[in-house]
């Protein structure tokens, strides 16, 4: 099923997320979240810290898997997404730093980290529920498009597009690592639950195209519709091109 939830504001996306994941994570406590890093979650991290605050949420047995990391990184530069996840959700929770898990940018034998990060995931018997973000060009992770919809956790090759955006966080264009490790899309399918965040009218076009358009490599998010339990959560600009009613 496809559920589509329209909010008014970036913070309201960041409440109906996070109650989605708290409501799991009161349920079973090995909760299994996949996250996603980004300006986009940022309000759902935020919230899930003030949950904890002030009505006790707990992490101390949740585990975590994120979906990406720039290759050539290390986990303590301050683009990586290791920090970004230090940063913005883990070193503000009470949760175990050993039970997050983002790949390794550094790995020597990156298909072995990649099968092995694979193995992980399997290990605590999947994914519950799997934060995305998504890109004006339709990716989800660094799955670009032409990634497989098959596609398993391995080293992907950025697009010029993705590159430029994301060299607002770098100094330059040329700063911003050329190679990426993904989750695949394969993997994400895998996942319980998705959620599926986009907060501005930027993106409006990838959202439209992943909800409406057909099931194509064009566009990594449309995979997303063969799910049987994803639910995106949009501001209105980013909704603004939906036009189907959907169902069950
Ligand atoms: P953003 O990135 O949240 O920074 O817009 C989303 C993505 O590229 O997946």
């Amino acid at each position: 099923m496809v559920r589509v939830i329209a909010v008014k504001s970036k913070e309201e996306m960041g409440k109906e997320a996070s109650a989605i994941i708290a409501a799991g994570m009161r349920q079973k406590p090995h909760y299994v979240l996949g996250l996603a890093t980004g300006s986009t979650p940022i309000p759902l991290y935020d919230e899930l810290v003030r949950l904890q605050k002030d009505e006790g949420l707990d992490f101390s047995t949740t585990i975590t898997f994120n979906l990406d990391e720039y290759i050539g990184l290390s986990p303590t530069h301050d683009q990586s997404y290791r920090h970004f996840m230090n940063e913005k959700l883990f070193r503000r929770v009470n949760i175990n730093l050993k039970s997050t898990h983002v790949p390794d940018g550094l790995a020597e034998d990156i298909e072995a980290h990649c099968a092995a990060y694979e193995a992980m995931i399997d290990d605590v018997a999947g994914i519950d529920c799997q934060v995305l973000g998504i890109g004006v060009n339709g990716h989800i992770g660094f799955n670009e498009p032409g990634s497989s919809l098959a596609s398993r956790t391995r080293a992907v090759d950025l697009t010029e597009e993705t590159i430029r955006a994301n060299s607002r966080f770098f100094k330059s264009a040329d700063e911003v690592p050329k190679r990426a490790i993904s989750m695949g899309i394969g993997t994400v399918l895998e996942a319980d639950k998705i959620l599926v965040l986009a907060s501005d009218a930027g993106k409006a076009k990838a959202v439209t195209a992943a909800l409406e358009g057909p099931v194509t490599i064009k566009v990594p998010a449309s995979a997303l519709q063969l799910h049987p339990d994803v639910t995106f959560i949009l501001t209105q600009d980013a909704a603004a091109g939906l036009t189907l009613k959907f169902r069950r």
